[in-house]
């Protein structure tokens, strides 16, 4: 086996918070087992445009409680090219960058997975708020983008209640119920409304006036963004029933600030791994945690399906909405 001497980091797709912790997790281990790193910013983008930067201890110093990426991100179309791929085999090649950790999502596992069938050894680390990968518990920013739309829950809870009105709010997840899912039911939602499972007006019209004979002074509704549009739901909600709606697009604040001591420890523990695992000889892998242990998972099966929802958490959040 070929032993590495200097590899490349990148982050990929939609930020996450957690991805500078995990860049200085690679950082820090690749220096410690003798390496040299190269930091390529603007993911697959940067790659192509030769965006190197060299990287060093300090370099990664105060990062790990900022959210955002320091390496900077991008979606990438063109890497799907073939032509346009090689570009990139060769831009590494020309850096001397002989292992690679891509941090991102599953559009960033794709281009990975096509660097490894070209002979790039690469190792990708998840990191993405939608937490929608298959072979992995948990990706990096999902824990603080929970915190964060449950954060945002409790504020709208004190004005919801104080007017008694019914407020729907729009998460994030793409086409995943992920976010919506757990948000949900850690903030009391009263109907949580995910792409998996698609909804039904009177249902969510019944838990309503449900909830208001029981005494509720307001409701919530959760509303993953690939189950529906929320104005359009909170609409069709105030003309069948009359009542006050409010409508808040979470959006992007959703990905922000700080990652929780959750993601910080797992972007350590994941980067850390990925550099071992390159030096291991290993690629076309993503680090994964199941039941709280890294574990290895090819790309392949990474990108088979996306992660499925737990259906128990769904049933719960059902019955202790009433
Ligand atoms: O994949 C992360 C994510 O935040 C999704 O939840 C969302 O659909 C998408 O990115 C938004 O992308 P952009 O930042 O390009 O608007």
């Amino acid at each position: 086996m070929r032993p590495v001497q200097r590899i490349g980091v990148l982050t990929s797709g939609g930020d996450a918070p957690g991805m500078n912790a995990a860049v200085r997790a690679v950082v820090r281990m690749a220096i410690y087992q003798g390496l040299d790193v190269v930091g390529i910013q603007r993911g697959y983008c940067g790659l192509l445009k030769k965006e190197f930067i060299p990287l060093n201890l300090r370099s990664v110093g105060d990062i790990i409680q900022r959210g955002g990426t320091i390496l900077r991100t991008a979606r990438c179309d063109e890497f799907k090219t073939e032509s346009v791929l090689l570009k990139g085999v060769l831009c590494l090649q020309e850096q001397g960058i002989e292992g690679l950790v891509v941090i991102g999502g599953d559009g960033s596992f794709r281009g990975a997975l096509e660097l490894a069938r070209h002979g790039v050894r690469v190792v990708g680390v998840p990191a993405t708020i939608d937490n929608d990968l298959e072979g992995t518990d948990c990706s990096i920013g999902f824990d603080t983008a929970l915190n964060n739309v449950v954060d945002a829950i409790n504020k709208i809870r004190d004005t919801a209640t104080s007017h008694e009105r019914t407020f729907i709010i729009e998460v994030m997840g793409h086409s995943s119920g992920q976010i919506a899912l757990n948000a949900g039911l850690a903030g009391g939602a009263e109907s949580i409304l995910i792409p998996e499972i698609p909804y039904n007006i009177d249902e969510i019209i019944f838990k309503l006036d449900r909830g208001i004979s029981r005494g509720k002074l307001h409701s919530i509704i959760v509303v993953a963004e690939g189950a529906g549009s929320g104005l359009e739901i909170g609409e069709q909600i105030r003309q069948r029933t009359g009542h006050e709606t409010r409508v808040t697009i979470l959006g992007h604040l959703q990905r922000g600030g700080a990652p929780t001591a959750i993601d910080r420890l797992l972007a350590s523990r994941m980067g850390a791994r990925a550099v071992e695992l390159i030096i291991d000889g290993e690629s076309g892998k993503m680090v994964g945690i199941k039941a709280r242990e890294l574990v290895t998972v090819g790309f392949e099966e990474v990108l088979q399906q996306k992660r499925e929802l737990d259906m128990n958490l769904y049933e719960l959040a059902g019955i202790l909405s009433v």
